[in-house]
């Protein structure tokens, strides 16, 4: 578990002096006996947003290390302005390997295959092995990281062509070809079968490649060629990067919104996202073009993200097309026309069908049809699933609105349990996002998906964009936000705009900064929340934000308890706070933005709140407004914890670009 640096009591009235605030026993003192009103927050406000975009998935979160591991990449898989198109084949990332002057032939074929859903793989065959043996090297995502010591599982689908056993050499080579690990095995069947062995790394390389080589003359058919570290997060098989996915978790999101995105409607209607093509097992499943132009493995797949959201205590939020495809289908997005597709009419039902069948292959008992399969697969528990979106801010044509009521109509009327999710379009107003609130009043959708990136100064003045909302329409899922760019300014003015959410928890249900993952050499969008490479990985100061808020989330908001003034003015829009309390601990909890460049003057008046005078937790995230984390310096803006003292009523210098997080233990007065 990350944990934050905590300072003993000692250094704290040094730093306080350093920042120009008063130390902490000297909180002056104020007096005053206002009213305060205390609003419900949604104990489901503050998530997380993933989609497989920037290699969020393949090549990040799934913990895969073999990249075309079941050697179906294509050129489709990118667009035909890229540049990387011509690269792009059905043996990326593989090289064909005969160091000891073996040789041989190698085909691609697809007449045979494991399953008809993974149609191709290769034939090897093998007149002379050499001293080395004849195969192939898999080269990962750009080069395989492994560590000393840790264990691997190596694992291969064979099917003998010739009759002979043929026995196998499976090597870990480090970036100069020397062997860190080998593990050996020999075949003994005609039809496909798996062979699995374990390899431990003799050194840590963040550039190693895995070959896998045919010691004996012989004809071979192979696919589905992966290595998977074995301290996977909670070591799941075929599980998750430790190091991402404990990143996640230490956010504490509520829930998690997945699989996109854009991903979710797809560039054409054939890319749509379906989930069916993503369970069981992973031989048999679909994959397909990424929208973000790569490859999509569906190796991490329905099943895996919702024991993801079990296992760090999020809520499943899965969203599915509304029966269009993305309106930037295409590449119209270069052009500014319509490119949305939308399933004929007469497919409908069968499309809205797989949307029931997801809730009852999440929800559904072992004895049901979709329940069983859940349960085949390891989990007989019903994952609970309580939210399901419809629709990705899709244009709002007439397609569109004929297909998202029918589809809202039939989830409805079928799961009344079930909250569901609609969608008002890409931008904080416009057009679509008129129609997008008409459609959702006149259907009484109970949330709506809200999505805006915009400019840091537009957080700020947009702080009171909720206090105006009709508290007896839909409620809103803020989906998708992020204020261009990671530097702590950046990060402090969504801070501010997040006081703003609690402060409309009762109407604000979630809200989830996208994107989430990036991995620094295959950026399809940014900013996002964490970067990384294959070994490492950098928490951005907007991190440190949406954790700050998850982690201390309230349930109850209370007005009027601290009030921010700059040297010469109450109202700064650069100046934040709201004040909560925590359901099950009953702690109160401050937090106090300022996005500008002076320090400013928090007065505090608890005296409302029945609280005593004691210590409490105060923690900083500060520095220079252009200050940002990357991979090679990826501790420069980090929060900072100290144990203060608080009274009932108090004034609270805040430095200038800052957030500060007072928690506040419950003793009862
Ligand atoms: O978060 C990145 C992209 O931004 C999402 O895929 C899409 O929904 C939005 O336009």
């Amino acid at each position: 578990m990350f944990r934050l640096p905590r300072r003993p009591h000692a250094i704290i009235a040094l730093f306080f002096c350093a920042m120009g605030m008063l130390p902490a026993k000297q909180l002056t003192a104020q007096s005053s006996n206002k009213k305060i009103a205390a609003k419900p927050i949604s104990p489901d406000l503050f998530g997380v947003f993933f989609e497989d975009i920037s290699y969020s998935a393949d090549g990040g979160l799934y913990g895969e290390l073999v990249q075309n591991r079941s050697f179906e990449y294509n050129p489709g898989d990118m667009d035909a302005w890229s540049s990387k198109r011509n690269n792009w084949n059905t043996f990326t990332a593989w090289s064909y390997t005969n160091r000891g002057y073996g040789y041989g032939n190698i085909s691609l074929e697809t007449t045979a295959p494991i399953h008809p859903n993974n149609p191709h793989y290769l034939v090897i065959n093998v007149e002379e092995a050499g001293k080395e043996g004849v195969g192939l090297t898999n080269h990962g995502f750009d080069g395989i990281a492994v560590k000393k010591d840790a264990r691997y599982n190596f694992s291969v689908f064979i099917r003998q062509v010739s009759d002979n056993a043929i026995p196998f050499t499976i090597k870990l080579l480090g970036a100069k070809g020397d062997t860190l690990a080998m593990a050996a095995f020999s075949t003994n069947s005609r039809s496909w079968k798996k062979y699995s062995v374990s390899l431990t790394a003799a050194a840590t390389d963040d550039s190693c490649s895995i070959a896998v080589l045919a010691q004996s003359t012989g004809k071979f058919a192979i696919d589905m060629v992966s290595l998977f570290p074995q301290a996977s997060f909670k070591n799941r098989e075929n599980g998750l990067r430790a190091d991402l996915a404990l990143a996640i978790a230490n956010l504490q999101p509520k829930f998690m919104r997945f699989p996109g995105g854009c991903l979710v409607h797809g560039d054409g209607l054939g890319n749509m996202y379906r989930w069916k093509n993503t369970i069981g097992p992973l031989e048999e499943r679909i994959d397909q073009k990424n929208i973000w132009n790569y490859h999509q493995s569906a190796g991490l797949g329905y099943y895996e993200y919702f024991q993801f959201c079990e296992d760090i205590g999020a809520k499943p939020l899965p969203v599915l097309a509304a029966g269009v495809s993305c309106q930037n289908s295409g590449g119209t997005w270069r052009t500014g026309s319509n490119g949305q597709k939308a399933i004929p009419m007469a497919e409908m039902d069968a499309w809205i069908q797989d949307a029931l069948d997801l809730i009852e292959w999440a929800n559904g008992p072992v004895s049901s049809v979709w329940g069983a399969k859940r349960a085949a697969a390891g989990h007989p528990q019903p994952f609970g699933l309580q939210y399901v979106g419809i629709g990705n801010e899709d244009k709002m044509t007439a397609e569109f609105n004929e297909r998202f009521t029918m589809m809202y109509n039939t989830l409805k009327a079928k799961h009344p349990e079930i909250t569901l999710v609609g969608t008002v379009g890409p931008f904080p107003a416009g057009e679509d996002y008129e129609l997008g609130w008409k459609l959702a009043n006149q259907l009484k959708v109970p949330v709506v998906d809200e999505h805006y990136y915009e400019k840091p100064d537009w957080f700020l003045k947009n702080n009171k964009r909720y206090d105006r909302y009709d508290r007896k329409k839909s409620k809103v899922y803020v989906g998708e936000y992020a204020s261009r760019g990671n530097t702590l300014l950046n990060a402090l003015t969504e801070a501010a705009y997040m006081t703003s959410l609690e402060r409309n928890g009762d109407i604000v249900q979630m809200a989830s900064y996208a994107p989430l993952l990036a991995n620094v050499n295959h950026i399809s969008w940014s900013p996002d929340l964490v970067y990384f490479n294959n070994s490492t990985l950098a928490l951005s100061a907007n991190y440190f934000v949406q954790q700050l808020f998850s982690v201390n989330q309230g349930s109850l908001y209370f007005d009027n308890i601290v009030s921010l003034k700059n040297s010469e003015q109450f109202t700064d829009s650069a100046l934040a706070a709201s004040v909560v309390k925590q359901a099950g601990t009953g702690d109160i909890i401050l937090k106090i933005v300022n996005a500008g460049p002076k320090n400013a003057t928090a007065l505090a008046d608890l005296s409302a709140l029945h609280i005593l005078a004691g210590k409490a937790e105060m923690t900083i995230l500060t520095g220079s407004p252009s200050q940002l984390n990357t991979i090679a310096a990826p501790g420069v803006v980090q929060p900072v914890v100290f144990t203060i003292q608080v009274q009932k009523n108090f004034r609270y210098q805040v430095p200038a670009y800052s957030l500060t997080v007072i928690s506040i233990k419950s003793r009862k007065q």
